[in-house]
């Protein structure tokens, strides 16, 4: 039984180290102890990283949809709907949540605030409609008003720091934090590097612990809690580092005791 087991593993270490030879074929490639390591190993003639105005297309159509996924996100929102006037939707792109969830929340008495990186913003800021009223877009979340909710829907993958270091710098804590797709594993964190086709962009697989943490230590209660089971995958040249887990959460701020 042992044999086996040994024998499968060094059959996919091989297959993996195969696979290592035609990067420009993987979703996913590499292991790598931090983001700067990613980056540096990106490969010659891509883009590396998120930021370039030529990546700002890659899967928008795709991002304006409301995949299953999303449903736990917009139940919330519709759930939390009366309390909310401002939202910051940070890692949103070119506006693709609020284009995507127009058809179920009244969006028109909702601040929709994207925070993101500036060749996303440049792009947002162009594709922004007449019917977009309360949609507007900022590069640094501290130049974001005070909001009644932070949603992070598929940019923890894709941002270097922690939860606590995007949080921290907010003008107000928000009430609420909604995070999406949180890409976690069982074991310390990795970095790999996901391919868009122009560019290579490091990709953050956190320690599964993290992210609760950090919610604890920004005095947050974690209220909701999920697992996508169909984003789940390896990194295929790295199949003995295991299957990720995409995780999705909702946190309220813990109020202060008055005293008692
Ligand atoms: C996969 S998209 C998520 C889009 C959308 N929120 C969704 O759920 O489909 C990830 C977004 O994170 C943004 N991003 C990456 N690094 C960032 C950073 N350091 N600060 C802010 N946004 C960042 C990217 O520019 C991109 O728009």
């Amino acid at each position: 039984m042992r044999l086996r087991e040994e024998l499968k593993h060094a059959a996919r270490m091989v297959y993996g180290h195969y696979l290592a030879l035609r990067p420009g074929k993987l979703r996913f490639r590499g292991a790598f102890a931090s983001f700067d390591e990613a980056m540096a190993d990106v490969r010659t003639g891509m883009l590396a990283g998120y930021d370039h105005d030529s990546v700002s297309d890659v899967s928008r159509s795709v991002m304006e949809q409301v995949p299953l996924w999303d449903y736990p996100i917009l139940y919330w929102l519709m759930r939390l709907a009366p309390e909310l006037s401002r939202v910051v939707d940070a890692g949103g792109h070119t506006g693709v949540k609020y284009r995507a969830f127009h058809r179920y929340l009244d969006l028109e008495r909702v601040d929709w605030i994207v925070y993101d990186l500036p060749a996303q913003v440049r792009a947002g800021q162009a594709l922004v409609r007449p019917e977009d009223r309360t949609l507007s877009f900022v590069e640094r979340l501290e130049d974001a008003p005070a909001a009644d909710l932070l949603l992070a829907s598929g940019l923890m993958p894709y941002l270097p720091g922690s939860l606590v270091d995007l949080v921290r710098p907010m003008r107000a804590s928000p009430r609420y934090i909604l995070l999406n797709k949180v890409v976690t594993r069982d074991g310390s964190t990795v970095v790999t590097l996901e391919n868009f086709g122009v560019a290579e962009v490091p990709y953050q697989i956190r320690s599964e612990g993290e992210v609760p943490a950090a919610l604890e230590a920004l005095g947050y209660d974690i209220i909701d809690s999920w697992i996508i089971d169909s984003l789940g995958h390896n990194i295929p040249t790295h199949p003995g580092l295991g299957r990720c887990v995409y995780r999705g959460y909702v946190a309220r701020r813990r109020e202060a005791s008055n005293g008692a």
